[in-house]
């Protein structure tokens, strides 16, 4: 797929974000959660990305830097969500590199995140770079089935 462009979100892209990504959540919860990312990018605390295709919203992900004095060169990512139907196009690997890039301009030097163990999201973090350093057994329960799965952590080093 040629053409996708990485930018940051806006409110319009709100109803398509409901449709394409977020489908399981409602269109007043995906826009309250655009109106916190924005509010957070105003004040530099975090950015969040789409990625478009042919004008049609077909990704998402966050970034967020981390606040405590001892961790100020840490951010974290997270929400991370490719349309079903853009899968395995290069669009994740996109929305990541778009966020590593950001992380590296604020003077980040480790990027981390948290991801469900075992599943395909996890090999896709593998495959873009990141490591394990951690596993919490039974650490993520989904709200909608009560299904369990270990919560992985991983991180990524950015290279001067
Ligand atoms: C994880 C996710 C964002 C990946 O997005 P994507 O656009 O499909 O990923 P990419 O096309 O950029 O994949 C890059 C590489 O990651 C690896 N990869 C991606 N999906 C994979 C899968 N299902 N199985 C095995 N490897 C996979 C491959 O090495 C791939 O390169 P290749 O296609 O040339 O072999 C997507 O599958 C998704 O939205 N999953 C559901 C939401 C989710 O679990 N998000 C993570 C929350 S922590």
């Amino acid at each position: 797929m040629d053409n996708i462009v990485i930018r940051q979100v806006k409110m319009k892209d709100a109803y398509q974000l409901h449709k394409n990504v977020f489908f399981n959540n409602r269109l007043f919860e995906v826009k309250s959660s655009i109106q916190i990312s924005l509010s957070n990018t105003r004040k530099k605390k975090g950015f969040r990305f789409v990625a478009v295709f042919s004008n049609e919203v077909i990704g998402n992900v966050e970034i967020i830097f981390n606040t405590h004095p001892l961790m100020k060169h840490r951010a974290l990512i997270y929400s991370l969500v490719v349309s079903q139907n853009r899968r395995r196009c290069g669009v994740g690997k996109l929305l990541v590199d778009e966020c590593i890039k950001l992380a590296d301009n604020y003077g980040i030097r480790i990027v981390t995140l948290s991801v469900r163990g075992g599943t395909d999201a996890e090999k896709f973090y593998k495959s873009v770079g990141f490591k394990k350093y951690g596993e919490l057994p039974n650490g993520i329960e989904q709200l909608w089935d009560g299904k369990q799965y270990d919560e992985c952590l991983y991180y990524k080093h950015i290279e001067n």
